[in-house]
């Protein structure tokens, strides 16, 4: 573990030193994407300026080193997520692109007429709107877990909503819009008891605490890089072998073939099958250093560093009378994502008056549409913490938040 003080850390990051408006930086929209380190930045111009060339083609030098650098980082990403083989490790764009690629190629070949998908309502609509085009194609019932008053899957839900019908179960582990934390386990769990299989949106929480698929038992994990210190354009589909073996490729071309005849053509071995055309190759290795930086800090203790960070954040706003908070209320369900609106005022004004303060938070749906309506609200400001943040930075997004009414005419 990387004992360093919090200064020490920040200063792994050069975005960090910015000013935005003539103010300190304070960037407050994790949730979104995450600051890079120097480590990440430099690893993507070494990648072009030493081992740049078409992986897994060419028999030449750099065509190696390009293959090397490329599955060197699969195997990175095993160990951090604890898969059993880095064949079950497929690289993506990105969460999207692996919820995508799931719904085309396991959910076209395994959901039927009349079978029913379960997800929830705190969904982000990547994790949606494939589910409901899927059902939709194949006359399935799409099926929602809903939440209480504070974002909590009630666990009714789960034993009334799963049955014998449901074939696949997709959740978040947490919630981007609300920072829920579900009870995935309980989930999976119960889902495999009626022979249903389980995909986790992993999005907001591989790059948060340790997650150990073996241990949660998930068959499909889906993450971003750009999330946790990586790049954007990378992302990561782990699937349990037997599962990805038996599923049709999604997008055909180089690279995932073994033998094309003029009328057939036999697949590559996972996890090449998966991964048509020329990979990302520098997303990879930058998604490796991110997953080594990440596990030299300790996952461990970035959780730590977070949760005494949102404790922090959510006393000082609970302080404000000014301020609606939604979401649990207890830490110990909740996420470093914090969902709030300052009364009377729209998100969107609250974050553009927050900005002249230098503070980047995020406001709008949150790409969670359904869970918005569900909760009667149009949209919410949020401000979402990563572990390079601090508790003087979350002083003045409280300062700023206290002038946002003073900046349109209220008295107070
Ligand atoms: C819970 C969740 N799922 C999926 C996504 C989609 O991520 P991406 O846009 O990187 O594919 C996000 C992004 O905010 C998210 O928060």
């Amino acid at each position: 573990m990387d004992g360093r003080s919090i200064t020490e850390i920040r200063k792994d990051f050069p975005s960090l030193t910015l000013s935005a408006n003539g103010k300190p930086l304070v960037y407050l929209d994790n949730a979104a994407t995450t600051q890079k380190p120097f480590r990440v930045i430099a690893s993507l111009k070494d990648y072009y300026e030493r081992s740049n060339a078409n992986p897994h083609r060419g028999a030449h030098y750099l065509s190696i080193m390009a293959t090397e650098a490329y599955e060197s980082s699969r195997e990175v990403v095993r160990a951090f997520i604890n898969a059993w083989s880095s064949r079950e490790i497929i690289f993506t764009r990105n969460a999207t692109e692996s919820l995508n690629l799931l719904a085309h190629s396991y959910g076209m070949t395994n959901i039927k007429e009349g079978d029913e998908i379960v997800i929830s309502i705190l969904e982000h609509h990547s994790n949606l709107i494939p589910w409901q085009q899927l059902a939709k194609a194949k006359k399935a019932q799409l099926k929602y877990l809903y939440v209480d008053s504070e974002g909590q899957v009630k666990d009714e839900e789960i034993y009334t909503k799963i049955t014998d019908k449901t074939k696949l179960v997709s959740i978040t582990h947490i919630s981007n819009a609300l920072g829920t934390v579900t009870p995935v386990k309980r989930i999976i769990d119960f889902a495999h008891e009626k022979g249903a299989v389980v995909i986790v949106d992993g999005s907001q929480s591989v790059p948060h605490i340790k997650l150990d698929v073996k241990a949660l038992d998930a068959d499909f994990l889906v993450f971003s890089g750009h999330k946790m210190l990586g790049p954007m354009g990378i992302g990561v589909l782990y699937g349990k072998e037997k599962l990805l073996e038996a599923m049709p490729p999604f997008l055909f071309g180089g690279d995932m073939i073994e033998y094309v005849h003029e009328q057939e053509t036999t697949f590559a071995e996972l996890p090449f099958k998966l991964e048509a055309g020329t990979q990302n190759v520098e997303g990879a290795l930058g998604l490796k250093e991110a997953i080594l930086y990440l596990e030299k800090l300790g996952m461990d203790r970035i959780e730590a560093m977070e949760k005494e960070l949102t404790a922090y954040a959510f006393e000082r706003l609970s302080e404000l009378p000014i301020i609606e908070l939604y979401g649990p209320r207890d830490l110990s369900k909740r996420s470093s994502v914090i969902s709030f609106n300052v009364k009377d005022v729209h998100p969107h004004d609250t974050a553009s008056i927050m900005d002249a303060y230098g503070v980047a938070i995020r406001a709008g749906h949150h790409c969670a549409q359904p869970l918005m309506r569900y909760m009667n609200l149009n949209a919410t400001a949020r401000a979402s913490f990563y572990f390079y943040n601090t508790k003087d930075e979350i002083d003045i997004f409280i300062d700023s938040l206290k002038n946002v009414r003073k900046w349109l005419g209220y008295g107070s």
